[in-house]
C-alpha cells in the first residue's frame, strides 16, 4: 500500500484521535503491529501563532514512523502555512481535516463546513500541496445529507488539486457517532477515485476489517475507538488476513505494554500529569477482566510512575493466580 511516495508496511491505520493519539499512544500501537499512525487534530491557526503547547502536539520520534500529522483550518495560506510546520517537525504526510462537526470548529470554517465549500476547499488544497512535498492526504466524511454527494465531489477535487489518498468515515456530519457508518458510500467513492481510499468507521473487531476491505475495496482500513484499549486491533486484522485467524494477547503482554504506556507518558509530560492521566486510561485495558473495578478502584489516586508499576503488578499477579487455580479446578 502505496500513499504518494511513501510504501506502508501494511494496510491498516491508526485514526486520529483528540486527546488520545498522542506520541505515548502512538508508540504501543506501532509496537502492536499498525502500519501508519496519526497524531490528533492540530490546529492551523495555533500553530502559526507559534504556541509550544500545540507545537509539541507534533512531536515524533523514529521509532514510530511513518507518522500522518493531522491539522485542522478554514484559512488556506495558514493551513499551507502549517502543513509546511508539519513537514519541517518530521510529518511523513500531512492530513487536513474535513470531517470534525464540534460547533466551534464549523463556527470557524474548518472541518466539516469545508464539505460544503468547495471553492475554500481547492484553495487550501491547491496551497497546501504546493506547500509540502510529502504525501498530502484528507479525511472526510459523508457530507451534510446522507447521499454522499458531498464526499464525492470533495474528493473529486482532492483528486484533481493532486490529494495522495482519501480517508473516509461514512458518517453525515450531523450524525456524531450515532447510527452505523454506511460502507457502501466507501465502494462508490472507490470507484468514483484512482487514489487510494482508506476506509474507516465502526471497525470493533478485527473481521470488521475484512469485511470492510472485502465489501468495499478500499485500500486499508482505519481504525479509532476499538484500538483504544486493544492496541493489538491492527497485528489482529493482519494474521487474520495472512493466516486466516489470530492469536488472543497474553495477559503478560498487555500488562507489560500498559507499563510501557505509563513510562512513555511519564516521559512525555511529566510524572504527576501522566499519572493523572492514567487514572482513566489504564482502565481501558482491563476492561472484562476478572475483579477489574477493583483495580480501577486502586489506580484513582497514582501519583508516581512507581506506585502505578507496583499496582499493575499486584493486578497481574492476581490474575495469574487466579488462572492457575481455575486450571486445578
Ligand atoms: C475521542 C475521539 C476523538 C476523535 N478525534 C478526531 C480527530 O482529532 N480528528 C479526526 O479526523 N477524527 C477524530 N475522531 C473520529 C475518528 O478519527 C474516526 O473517524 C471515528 O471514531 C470513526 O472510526 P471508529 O469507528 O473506528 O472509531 C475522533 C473520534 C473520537 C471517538
Amino acid at each position: 500500500m502505496n500513499i504518494g511516495n511513501l510504501k506502508l508496511n501494511n494496510i491498516t491505520v491508526l485514526a486520529p484521535l483528540a486527546g488520545i493519539t498522542n506520541l505515548p499512544f502512538r508508540l504501543i500501537v506501532k509496537e502492536a503491529g499498525c502500519g501508519l499512525v496519526c497524531t490528533e487534530m492540530i490546529s492551523s491557526n495555533a500553530l502559526s501563532y507559534g504556541s509550544q503547547k500545540t507545537i509539541d502536539m507534533m512531536h515524533t520520534c523514529a521509532v514510530e514512523k511513518p507518522v500522518s500529522v493531522q491539522i485542522f483550518g478554514a484559512d488556506p495560506a495558514i493551513v499551507a502555512y502549517a502543513a509546511k510546520m508539519a513537514e519541517d517537525a518530521g510529518a511523513d504526510i500531512l492530513d487536513i481535516n474535513f470531517g470534525c462537526s464540534v460547533k466551534k470548529i464549523l463556527k470557524s470554517g474548518a472541518g466539516a463546513a469545508l464539505m460544503k465549500d468547495p471553492e475554500k476547499t481547492k484553495a487550501i488544497l491547491n496551497k497546501t500541496r504546493a506547500a509540502i512535498n510529502i504525501p498530502l492526504t484528507i479525511k472526510i466524511r459523508s457530507g451534510w445529507d446522507s447521499s454522499g454527494n458531498d464526499a464525492f465531489q470533495i474528493s473529486q477535487i482532492a483528486e484533481d488539486c493532486g490529494v495522495d489518498a482519501i480517508t473516509f468515515h461514512p458518517r453525515t456530519a450531523t450524525q456524531g457517532f450515532t447510527g452505523r457508518s454506511d460502507w457502501s458510500l466507501i465502494a462508490r467513492l472507490k470507484e468514483q477515485v484512482s487514489i487510494p481510499v482508506i476506509g474507516n468507521g465502526d471497525i470493533s473487531e478485527p473481521q470488521d476489517a475484512i469485511d470492510m476491505l472485502d465489501q468495499t475495496g478500499c485500500d486499508a482500513a482505519m481504525v479509532g475507538r476499538a484500538a483504544i484499549g486493544n492496541p493489538w486491533i491492527f497485528s489482529q486484522i493482519i494474521s487474520l488476513i495472512e493466516n486466516g485467524r489470530f492469536p488472543t494477547v497474553p495477559l503478560e503482554k498487555r500488562f507489560s505494554t500498559m507499563k510501557k504506556y505509563v513510562a512513555a507518558s511519564v516521559e512525555y509530560i511529566g510524572e504527576l500529569h501522566a499519572c493523572r492521566m492514567m487514572r482513566s486510561r489504564l482502565s481501558w485495558f482491563v476492561k472484562g477482566l476478572p475483579n477489574s473495578s477493583r483495580f480501577r478502584e486502586s489506580i484513582t489516586k497514582i501519583r508516581t510512575l512507581e506506585k502505578a508499576d507496583a499496582l499493575i503488578d499486584d493486578y497481574l499477579d492476581f490474575l495469574m493466580k487466579q488462572s492457575q487455580e481455575d486450571r486445578q479446578v
